[in-house]
């Protein structure tokens, strides 16, 4: 059985070419067992009829405040009725008035009133998709604690191509799901957390640095996943590619080993648990050109300095935090792991092998080993880093609560 059965849920439709979607979404809510009851902006019935989705939904369609209901109080009723209210598509329109409290039709009226968890799904043209004022707005409306579903990357109804288009149906049926299925595992809620992600780069002149392979997505599979299960997080991130996490992460990017000592220090007292997934350069050019070095002789040396150990130096000042690290060998592996637990005294290392296929840098995969502080060692299976990060929490939980 979905845990959408019997689950209350308002779909407030305002008018953009993308409220065509929202009829399969219907039926894909109703057929998870939902009850739902749409309300539509005046501007979005032009696009799809209240009948269609009154049909599909099998309950009466709201438009307008005293046609639907002969009086004006019912808006409150209905914010007070949904275990959940999501607003698909939401335009540029809608999503102005909803950051700054306009109330000019029964849908606006409903949001204001609602208690609920309320989603939001943007769907308008690239163009509209990147104004500032957009960004503001959907940048406040999140401020306010609503959930934004974003907007995918693709062809939009314009025949442009660029971010904008509401996400599919499926998606954000998939998005609610897992609400609801988190709602009953918020084991970190009331947890602050911190995670390190990706490489650093470490300049030798203005073109060239010295990097690793880090893509991120460890760091940021875990920052999801310590999301999902209602912690407030910090994502301290190296240069990434990576776009998609959790709107509720605080997302700081840095690009050296000191940027992220930096980040890591002036967050460390508020934090409960810091979790250092991040591939950090153990040594930097000691001098940084300020011009491209150009190639003259047959050979060019660079001087490195060492960069601080994050980890360490927040293990020597650990108070109340639980601070977990990675180690990333390619031999002698569980004792060099247990040794880096040890030596950055933390409370957990996360051992992950070049030697094991699948595993480590840049690939959708893990396999890792745990290893608490009393040298317990747990091997994990191999697995997608999504699960691992789900395996990580857990485990922390776990032995956080000891
Ligand atoms: O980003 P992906 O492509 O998904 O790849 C994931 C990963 C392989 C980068 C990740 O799983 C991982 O292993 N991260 C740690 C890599 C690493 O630098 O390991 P290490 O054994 O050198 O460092 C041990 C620990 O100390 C790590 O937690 C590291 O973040 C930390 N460290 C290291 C050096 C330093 N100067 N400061 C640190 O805090």
């Amino acid at each position: 059985m979905s845990v959408l059965s019997g689950k209350k849920i308002i779909l407030g439709i305002s008018g953009g070419i993308a409220a065509y979607k929202t009829a399969s979404f219907v039926r894909l809510l109703i057929k998870a067992g939902a009850q739902v009851q749409v309300i539509m902006s005046p501007a979005s019935c032009d696009f799809i009829t209240p009948l269609t989705l009154a049909t599909l939904s099998k309950r009466p369609v709201y438009t307008q405040f005293e046609k639907d209901f002969g009086e004006w109080t019912n808006h409150v009723e209905l914010g007070l009725w949904a275990d959940l209210m999501i607003m698909a598509p939401a335009t540029a329109n809608t999503l102005a008035k909803m950051a700054n409290g306009l109330c000019d039709n029964l849908l606006l009226a409903t949001y204001l009133s609602a208690k609920c968890p309320v989603f939001f799904a943007p769907a308008m043209d690239l163009d509209m998709f990147a104004h500032p004022s957009t960004t503001e707005n959907t940048r406040k409306l999140k401020s306010y604690g609503n959930i934004e579903i974003e907007s995918a990357y693709g062809e939009l109804a314009s025949g442009l191509i660029g971010q904008g288009r509401m996400a599919e149906p499926e998606d954000i049926l998939q998005t609610i799901t897992d609400f609801f299925n988190n709602q009953s595992t918020l084991d970190l809620k009331g947890k602050k957390v911190v995670i390190t992600a990706g490489p650093t780069y470490e300049p030798i002149d203005p073109v060239r640095f010295i990097g690793n392979h880090s893509t991120g997505k460890m760091g940021f599979d875990i920052a999801n996943e310590a999301a999902k299960r209602g912690a407030e997080v910090v994502l301290i991130t190296g240069p990434t590619y990576l776009k998609s996490i959790n709107s509720s992460v605080k997302v700081v990017s840095v690009s050296t080993a000191n940027q992220m000592y930096k980040q890591c220090h002036e967050l460390f007292s508020s934090a409960h648990i810091v979790i250092g997934a991040a591939a950090v350069a153990d040594y930097r050019p000691k001098v940084v050109a300020d011009q491209k070095i150009k190639k003259n002789d047959e050979e060019f040396t660079i001087v490195l300095e060492k960069n601080p150990d994050i980890l360490a130096s927040l293990g020597e000042i650990k108070a109340h935090q639980f601070l977990v690290g990675f180690a990333l060998e390619t031999e002698n592996e569980i004792e060099y792991a247990k040794n880096k637990l040890k030596k950055k005294n933390l409370d957990l290392i996360v051992l992950n092998s070049l030697n094991d296929t699948g595993a480590g840098f840049g690939k959708p995969t893990n396999k890792v080993t745990f290893i608490d502080n009393d040298f317990n060692v747990f091997p994990q299976e191999l697995k997608s880093k999504e699960a691992v990060a789900k395996d990580i929490i857990d485990q922390i939980v776990k032995s956080y609560a000891k």
